[in-house]
């Protein structure tokens, strides 16, 4: 009988042992993950320098071990076979390493057969998909392999885990302060296979879903410091939000330019002459008003998707896309079409106001027409912004340059304002696209034809 002992780990001592994965009588391979260490900076698996019978283990989770600790007693398989020296360089690489590189060193014995471990990855995927239709969403929740991050397990655990396509966040934890196990793991994967599966259709039969490979799990600690924070409220709403429409929406973005110049100079007028304690005329507030007179032209773009229904709205609420130091918000102006320029700026002024102190209620961000989002204060071009669903339009708003424009017989200096329309194909086709945004270019170039 000889000791397995923790070899040369460089300059760490006294690192906590966070996992046993032997037990007396069990047989291991060289190179089998024997122990689980976690030091600052990473977590790392202790392989086995000999094959043979664990008889006794020594330590248990929350010792703590330095080079040379003794780890178990074995008897060696083949006494004629001497233990494999021990692997000191490796494990003090791995320390340095990343604990993914480690855990992918790691002999990892599954207690089930490779085809076994194949069925459960695809019976697993293919019944999260059905789940995953069938269940209405919680908005707020992480959803998909990233939600393991933040599990505490071992390498080998997560590698199994990933292998097996299981998320960690599932899995039933075992181990002292909600570790994750192997033996959970398998547990686990025991447990889906067991329960039968409603209308599995495998992604290769051509079932639509999403076959994506698992989002990557990295230690971003080993490139350099890092401070881990939750996304504000705001953004995981939102971001949940913008992901679906993203998905579910065939989304086509058309550009086009138009000539402000005149609409410019009308807006510094009035903001020179405005009584004070007057709300200043914006862009944003031509824009939603131009949009206004672009939707009673095209009333196709007025319009929600509901089913094989088609919700034609008769009232014209336009979003507007506020940046609040939260995250991004869509307010809604009521009935603008009822409402003048000034209003319009006045109540946007408000709206953003209550956005950026948290306060906006959700009524305040519900019914839209369609949204505008304007990053002309702030600069760039042209972009594609993701439809707010269940619109079916959005207008993207860059930053007014003044560029020279040909007039027939000679370049003029003209302030032109890119504009990018982003509307959802299954609603809409590319000529109405092209014409809605062609219609509201002519309006903001000769704002008095928002009056015809
Ligand atoms: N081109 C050039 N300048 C523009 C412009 C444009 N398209 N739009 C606005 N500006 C100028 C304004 O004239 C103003 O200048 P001034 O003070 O000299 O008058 C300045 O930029 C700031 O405008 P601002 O007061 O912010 O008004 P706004 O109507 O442009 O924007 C909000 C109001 C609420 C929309 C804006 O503050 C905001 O949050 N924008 C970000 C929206 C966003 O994040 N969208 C991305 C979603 S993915």
């Amino acid at each position: 009988m000889q000791q397995l002992r923790v070899p040369d780990i460089g300059d760490y001592k006294n690192i906590p042992v966070i996992e046993v994965l032997i037990q007396a009588g069990d047989v291991v391979d060289v190179e089998q993950s024997l122990i689980t260490l976690e030091s600052d900076k990473a977590t790392m698996d202790v392989p086995s320098t000999s094959a043979g019978t664990i008889r006794e283990v020594l330590l248990k989770p929350g010792d703590v071990v330095s080079m040379g600790s003794v780890i178990a007693h074995i008897d060696f398989a083949d006494a004629a076979v001497p233990p494999a020296a021990a692997p000191a360089v490796e494990v003090k690489r791995a320390i340095e390493d990343t604990s993914a590189e480690i855990a992918s060193r790691s002999d990892l014995k599954l207690q089930m057969s490779l085809a076994e471990a194949n069925a459960a990855t695809a019976t697993l995927a293919a019944s999260s998909q059905s789940t995953a239709a069938a269940v209405q969403p919680d908005p707020v929740a992480h959803t998909g392999p990233e939600r393991s991050i933040n599990v505490a397990a071992g390498p080998s655990v997560r590698k199994l885990a990933r292998e097996l396509g299981v998320a960690l966040a599932d899995v039933k934890p075992g181990g002292c302060n909600g570790r994750v196990l192997r033996e959970d793991v398998l547990a686990h994967v025991k447990t889906m296979l067991a329960t039968p599966s409603p209308t599995v259709v495998p992604a290769a039969a051509g079932s639509g879903g999403l076959d994506l490979l698992p989002w990557p799990e990295v230690d971003f600690s080993k490139f350099g410091p890092i401070e881990r924070t939750p996304l504000p409220r705001i953004k995981r709403i939102s971001g949940a939000n913008l992901h679906r429409n993203w998905v579910r929406i065939p989304h086509v973005t058309n550009f086009d330019e138009a000539d402000i110049t005149d609409l410019e100079a009308l807006r510094v007028t009035l903001n020179r002459e405005a009584r004070e304690g007057t709300a200043k005329v914006t862009l944003l507030a031509f824009l939603i008003k131009a949009c206004v007179s672009a939707l009673q032209r095209f009333p196709q773009f007025n319009v929600s998707l509901d089913g094989q229904d088609v919700v034609q709205k008769r009232y014209f609420h336009m979003g507007f896309a506020a940046d609040t130091p939260n995250g991004l918000v869509v307010p809604v102006i009521r009935d603008a079409d009822l409402k003048g320029v000034a209003v319009i700026a006045a109540e946007m002024a408000e709206l953003a106001h209550t956005a950026r102190a948290g306060k906006l209620g959700a009524a305040q961000m519900q019914g839209g027409s369609m949204s505008i989002s304007s990053l002309g204060g702030i600069g760039g071009t042209h972009f594609t912004p993701i439809i707010n669903a269940p619109e079916v339009a959005i207008l993207g708003v860059g930053k007014a340059a003044t560029k020279p424009v040909w007039n027939g017989s000679a370049f003029e200096p003209r302030l032109i304002l890119p504009l990018s329309l982003s509307w959802d194909h299954r609603a809409l086709d590319g000529a109405e696209a092209g014409r809605f945004l062609a219609y509201l270019a002519t309006l903001l170039a000769d704002f008095r034809r928002v009056l015809l």
